[in-house]
Order: C-alpha cells, then structure tokens, then sequence
C-alpha cells in the first residue's frame, strides 16, 4: 500500500493522547517517548494533540451529533476522530489531509464508521470553536470557587496562544528589549522560538510566565539567605540569585535538577543546589526567607498544558493537598524568627492554595500574613493579604498563568 504523507506524525499523536488520556502522562512525557519521527513530524503530532486537548468536550459533541452509535471515551475511533477533527479546527488542515490520514489509522477496524462521521461533519462545515468548553468536572469546580466569568475567559484563553514572558537578570536589560513591560525585570512577546530570540545564547533572561515569577518578588530585599524549595527547573531560583540573595535551591527531581543546574550555567548566576526530599531533608539551620514552590496539579498552567485538565481528577488534587500541608509545615520549620515563608502553587484549586494556607495558619499561630508590596496592580491582595491569579486577569494582554501565593512572617 502506498504511504499517506503525514501519517507517521497522526500515528504519534494517536499514541500520545492514548498516553496522556488512558495513562495519565503528561504531554511532554508523552511526546518525548515517541522516537523516530523527523523533528517537523515530531513538532506536528505534539501540535495536533494540543489541539485536541484543548477542545475534547467540544469535539465529542461533534462526533456524537454525526452518529447513533456509541463509542466509548477511550476507543481508537474516537481519539482518531478527534485528532482528526482537531486538525480541521486548530490547524486549518484541508479535508482531504484530513480523511486520508485519519482512515489507515483505523484500518481493520470501524473505517467505514470513521469516514461517515468525518464525512458528515467536513460537508456540514464545523463551527467556530475560538471558545471551547472545558471538562464539566472543572468548569463545575472553577464556576463555583470563582464565578462564570472566569469560566468564560478559561474557555477563551485555552484556545488561543499565549505570548511569552521573559524574566531578566537586569531591569536595564529588560527596559532596553523590544516588548511590553508589565513588571520589573518582565517583557511580554508574541510566541516565538526561544533560542533564536537575541540574548538567549548570552543568558540575560528566561521563560517564565509573569504570574509564576511573582512569589519570588514577594522575598522581602534584604533577605540575605534564601531557601528556595521544590525549585527545580529553577525559575524562581535564578529570580532570587539575580536580585542578590544567597540561595539553597532544593528539589527532589535528579533531571529537574540538571535542567537547573544548565538554566544557571547559561544565565550565570549562582546557587547551592541541592537533590532532596525536602520531608527528609535536614536543613541543620534556619533562612531568612524560605519560598516554597510547591508541587500541585497544575491546573493553572492549562492554557499551555491542556492535559492537566484530564489529570487533575478529585483524587489527585487531594493527594495534592496533602503533600502540600506536609511540605509547607517543613518550609516553616527552616524560616528564622522574624523571617519570610512565601507559599505558592500554580494551581487553580482553593483545596491547593486558600485552604492549605487557613489550615496552616490554624496549625501555626507564630506565622501570620502580610499584605504583598511591589507586586504589579494587577495582583490585588485579598483581605487576607493573599494573592489569587485567575483567568481573565490581563486577558487583552495575553493572559497570565493562575497562580496562588501568600507572604508569611513567622513571630520573632
Ligand atoms: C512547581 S514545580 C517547581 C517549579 C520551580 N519552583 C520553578 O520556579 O521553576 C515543583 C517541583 O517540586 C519538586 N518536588 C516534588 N516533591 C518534592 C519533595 N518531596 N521534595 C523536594 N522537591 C519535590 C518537583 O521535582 C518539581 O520540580
């Protein structure tokens, strides 16, 4: 049989939704243990699975509208339809591309079923689809914790490309770039391949969304020792080693912590890094200031990572919720009296962020809050003197990652 054009790359992105929706991977795991494609092959089959994370519910109900029969939520049909659809949707694929490479992907199976639903929904035309909806689960969570407009916005946001953020060791630096500053330190860009951006070689900045680079500005300045915890791939640690602290960067990924330990290479800043579980470790001291980046489910990140979606089940953000209060409670015990313990998680979920901190707070009376200062305007406290980053924030500027983050100070 002749080879269809494109269809390794659909065979891969095939097996990484299988990956990233049956087995829980996360994409960037999921892609990387897809092997012998050419880097543009590569490239396009994480582009369709993407693409189709970011409108599964909508899709579904598509494919659903074109056939009485019902195909399960992990049959090879479904996802090959969906893919297929995706492309049509996300990437402007013609028809033709689309049918072709869909149908071997099903060969000794439902072809037939596959080509009539394609079929029917390529003649009607698809809708627009610039709003998908999200999980139901989710859009039930984030409508009642933050209200329908942020639902709204999330839908909007997930379909459209966020702008890149840079975060610069020097403000001079920063003010000369071409770009839109909205802190800092911080330009703003339109996506773009990083290491052809002017400067990425000499190492004067790095990727990092605005909102992830906050919890490191609420670092009180003359904090001379800093431990930065759960620090790998190191954001935050080259924030703080850039504004002059002394820095421990602990982290308990051995690979996180290489692409740390190149991040500071190629910026040429410095920190002691150190491979720990931060339950064991044994500090043997106290800092001046502890920022504690905590693992979470992520969900905050899913305008660039769509699948966090799909893997942020109830179980998982509670198991989350744990480690988090475990984490936290050890942070506390390294901060010196009269020093900062900053909490933040990239997460969406109050479970992650306010109710971690309340029960903490309830565990701890010596630590209380304190309001944030230097924080841009968008970054309102609540009256708790938290900060609650939610879709919708900066929308007409691109967006920003949703973020949750607290300054304590422990009682001296
Ligand atoms: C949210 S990421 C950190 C991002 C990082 N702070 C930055 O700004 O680039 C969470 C990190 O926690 C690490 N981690 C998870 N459990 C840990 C533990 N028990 N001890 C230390 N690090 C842990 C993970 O390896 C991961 O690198």
């Amino acid at each position: 049989m002749p080879s269809v054009e494109g269809l390794g790359a659909r065979r891969a992105a095939l097996q990484m939704l299988d990956s990233v929706l049956r087995r829980g991977q996360t994409l960037d795991a999921a892609s990387s243990s897809v092997r012998n494609l050419s880097p543009p092959d590569h490239a396009l089959a994480v582009a369709i699975s993407g693409e189709t994370l970011r409108r599964l519910p909508d899709l579904d109900a598509l494919i659903d509208s074109a056939t009485r029969q019902s195909l399960p939520d992990d049959s090879k049909a479904r996802t090959v339809l969906r893919l297929a659809l995706a492309q049509k949707a996300g990437l402007g694929t013609p028809d033709h591309a689309v049918v072709a490479t869909a149908l071997p992907l099903v060969d000794g199976g439902p072809r037939r079923l596959v080509h009539g639903v394609l079929g029917t929904l390529l003649r009607r035309g698809l809708p627009k689809m610039d709003a998908p909806r999200l999980p139901d689960d989710v859009e039930h969570r984030w409508r009642s914790a933050w209200g329908d407009a942020v639902v709204q916005s999330a839908r909007r946001l997930i379909a459209s490309r966020p702008p890149l953020d840079l975060t610069f060791n020097d403000d001079g630096d920063a003010q000369a770039y071409e770009g839109v500053s909205l802190a800092p330190r911080h330009i703003r860009i339109p996506s773009a391949a990083v290491a052809e951006l002017p400067g990425f070689g000499e190492g004067r900045w790095w990727v990092q969304d605005l909102a992830a680079s906050l919890p490191a500005r609420l670092i009180p300045a003359d904090a001379r020792e800093v431990l930065d915890l759960c620090a790998a791939p190191g954001g935050k640690t080259m924030q703080l080693a850039a504004a002059g602290h002394r820095v421990t960067a602990v982290d308990s990924s051995g690979s996180r912590l290489g692409r740390l330990r190149e991040n500071l290479k190629r910026t040429h800043l410095d920190a002691k890094l150190v491979e720990a579980d931060a339950l064991k470790w044994k500090a043997g001291r106290q800092f001046d200031a502890v920022l504690l980046d905590a693992p979470c489910s992520a969900t905050g990140t899913f305008r660039r990572h769509p699948e966090v979606l799909y893997r942020a089940r109830p179980k998982v953000i509670a198991e989350g919720a744990e480690l988090q209060a475990q984490l936290i409670d050890r942070a506390a015990s390294w901060v010196t009296p009269g020093g900062a313990l900053i909490y933040s998680v990239c997460s969406l979920e109050p479970q992650e962020g306010e109710e971690v901190l309340r029960a903490f707070l309830a565990r701890n009376p010596e630590f209380r809050s304190e309001a944030p200062q230097g924080l841009p305007d968008f970054a309102v406290a609540s009256a708790e003197g938290w900060v609650r980053i939610l879709p919708g924030m900066l929308e007409d500027n691109g967006g920003l990652d949703g973020f949750f983050m607290a300054r304590l100070v422990r009682g001296g």
